[in-house]
């Protein structure tokens, strides 16, 4: 297994290029399920998940190919099983994400119920009411969600009683196959929906509403892309090069961002002491940290609050500002794994039920340290920047899952890390 050795404090300084989006690419090649001709990706982030995600398609019947250094990816959809495996999505719960195009395409799917993970129980009893809404049957057996269409779907009224993110993207490209109208409220306004309904309507979708809590999906026919379907950039990689810059107290640019999607992650860290500039197409960042930082108070919340993908990385920050910080966590009940090891590196945080009290500024001391979660990973990274001495981060897997190549671009811009193997 990897691990990653940081030689802290880190100085940075120069520019990083942020990569395609994760959380795009995964529902979009998931989509790609719903045509017959080949289609091509570009600005594929190099990650496990999207191989992953690949792979779950392969094992389906699909062909693809990938050039890694282009960021391009073909893919020739063929589905012989209509099969998701635990194999698979035990490694990647978006594995989810197969049964809306399986479904509407096929009329059939079986796909593995994922399961919880280190940040909580993560059911997906809402995808199901409301694909049961629709028309399709569920059964839950040995561990599989079965579904299967019988008949036809009908357009019908669907509120989310929670804010999800893959949830509405099942069901919006399930909708499409729908006769009628299908109306979901509550829906999620994550940039990340609005790119598949967006690639989606490309395609001939009928669908308003998109961003916005509100989502109207008539059901008719697709056609496959008629161009290549570019992904944009990840919008929680920029937030963590903020994150990054903050930590080291090091001025950075960073390139290839979407600024308009970062307004809450941006509003943050000026409140803490960062000064942060946008170019004029809204496509650049330029952040310098200020001497000494303030205490915060943060709610994570669906978009366009601040995200929980977010949460653990500020939380390493505010261990630096002055006074006590408030990190209330709304969207996963169990995502505080990463205070009992930021206290190893000397953080003085204490979690009461769903909020995190940080008190600062600490001097962080480098410390050997364990990865939990995919955003865990990064905030040890970033705490290893900022302390003092060395700092192992062991179980990096998880950083691979969701950051493209994170610790390269932290030495292309002057950090001390090295990969390691135990
Ligand atoms: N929930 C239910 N039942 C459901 C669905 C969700 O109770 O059927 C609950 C969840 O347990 C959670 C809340 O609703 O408490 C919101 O979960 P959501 O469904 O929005 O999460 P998700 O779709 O599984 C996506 C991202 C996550 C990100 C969340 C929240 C992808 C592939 N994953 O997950 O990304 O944290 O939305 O924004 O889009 C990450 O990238 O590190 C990551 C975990």
């Amino acid at each position: 297994m990897d691990s990653l050795i940081i030689e802290g404090p880190a100085k940075l300084s120069g520019t990083v290029t942020v990569s395609g989006s994760k959380n795009t690419t995964l529902p979009l090649l998931f989509a790609s399920l719903l045509f017959d001709k080949e289609i091509q990706f570009e600005n594929v982030p190099r990650l496990w998940d999207v191989e992953t995600t690949l792979k779950l398609l392969e094992t389906m019947g699909s062909e693809f190919s990938w050039n890694k250094d282009l960021g391009r990816v073909s893919i020739l959809p063929r589905v012989r099983v209509k099969v998701a495996p635990y194999e698979w999505v035990r490694r990647m719960r978006a594995g989810i994400l197969a049964l809306g195009p399986l479904l509407a395409k096929y009329g059939e799917a079986r796909v593995s119920l994922p399961g919880g993970c280190a940040i909580g129980a993560r059911p997906v009893n809402y995808h199901l009411e409301a694909m049961k809404r629709l028309g399709v049957g569920i059964e839950v057996e040995e561990g599989y969600i079965k579904a299967q269409i019988r008949g036809e779907l009908i357009g019908c009224d669907i509120s989310f009683p929670q804010v999800t993110v893959t949830g509405t993207e099942n069901i919006l490209i399930l909708a499409l196959s729908a006769r009628g109208t299908t109306r979901i409220s509550n829906a999620a306004r994550e940039p990340e929906v609005v790119r598949l309904g967006e690639m989606l309507r490309d395609c001939g979708a009928h669908i308003s509403g998109l961003g916005t809590s509100t989502i109207e999906v008539q059901g008719g026919e697709l056609r496959p892309p008629a161009k290549p379907i570019l992904i944009p950039s990840d919008r929680i990689e920029a937030a963590t090069w903020i994150a990054a810059s903050v930590a080291t107290r090091c001025p950075l640019t960073i390139d290839h961002t979407d600024n308009s999607a970062l307004g809450s992650v941006i509003q943050a860290y000026r409140a803490l002491g960062a000064k942060i500039e946008g170019n004029a197409r809204g496509t650049s960042l330029f952040v310098e940290p200020r001497n000494s930082y303030a205490s915060i108070e943060i709610e994570t919340a669906p978009y366009p609050g601040f995200p929980t993908d977010m949460q653990a990385q500020i939380l390493t920050n505010a261990c630096l500002a002055h006074g006590t910080s408030k990190i209330r966590e709304t969207i996963f009940e169990n995502r505080f794994m990463h205070v009992a090891e930021l206290r190893r590196l000397g953080a003085k945080v204490s979690v009461r039920r769903n909020v995190a009290t940080v008190e600062g500024p600490t001097k962080l001391v480098g410390a050997p340290l364990m990865a939990t979660d995919l955003r865990a990973s990064a905030c040890l990274v970033l705490g290893g920047l900022s302390a003092y001495g060395q700092t192992k981060v062991s179980r990096i897997y998880h950083l691979d899952r969701g950051y493209q190549r994170l610790d390269e671009k932290l030495r292309h811009l002057g950090a001390k890390i090295q990969r390691g193997q135990e």
